[in-house]
């Protein structure tokens, strides 16, 4: 696998990934776009050298001078549980450390057990409840979850 930067050409392959990846509100294309592209953000994008899929992706965007958010990250289902979503998180908060940033956090569904399992693996830790984040309900709830880790 390797990381590296989003390219524009990958929208489509990246938005085929995010459908898989998420039973309920998966961003379009055109979300992807607007999230790729937003001021001040940075990613990275996994692709399998066997292959040649993208496997995952990640972008953060710096929302004070310290605190740096996680706005998205998902693995194909394809290749969940082999390291690959780890490596995204570990290069995306090397490079918030690297821009200034002293904090990491994420907002995730508190009825997504996986994936505050996988946060709560990798160091970070339960901030706050957020009443009704989502538009969408997974499994009747719209809260998330707020996680934060010191880098
Ligand atoms: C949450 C998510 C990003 C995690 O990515 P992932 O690549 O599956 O995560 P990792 O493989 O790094 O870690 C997951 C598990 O694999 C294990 N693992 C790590 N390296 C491994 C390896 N080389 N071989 C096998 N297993 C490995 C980890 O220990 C962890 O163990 P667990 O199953 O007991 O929790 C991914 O499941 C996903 O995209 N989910 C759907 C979208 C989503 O919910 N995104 C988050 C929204 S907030």
């Amino acid at each position: 696998m390797i990381l590296r930067k989003f390219q524009f050409s990958d929208l489509e392959e990246i938005a085929s990934l995010e459908s898989r990846a998420f039973d309920v509100g998966p961003y379009d294309v055109r979300e992807l776009q607007a999230i790729f592209e937003m001021e001040g953000s940075f990613n990275y994008v996994a692709v399998d050298t066997e292959s040649g899929r993208i496997s995952g992706y990640v972008v953060a965007c710096g929302i004070s001078d310290s605190v740096c958010d996680v706005e998205s990250i998902a693995v194909d289902p394809d290749f969940q549980g082999k390291g690959v979503g780890r490596d995204l998180l570990f290069a995306i908060e090397r490079e918030m450390a690297a821009r200034g940033f002293a904090v990491s956090v994420l907002e995730v569904r508190e009825k997504n057990d996986k994936a505050i399992s996988f946060y709560s693996k990798n160091g970070y830790s339960l901030t706050e409840s957020v009443v009704n984040y989502y538009r969408e309900h997974l499994k009747g709830s719209r809260n998330a979850l707020r996680m934060t880790k010191r880098l």
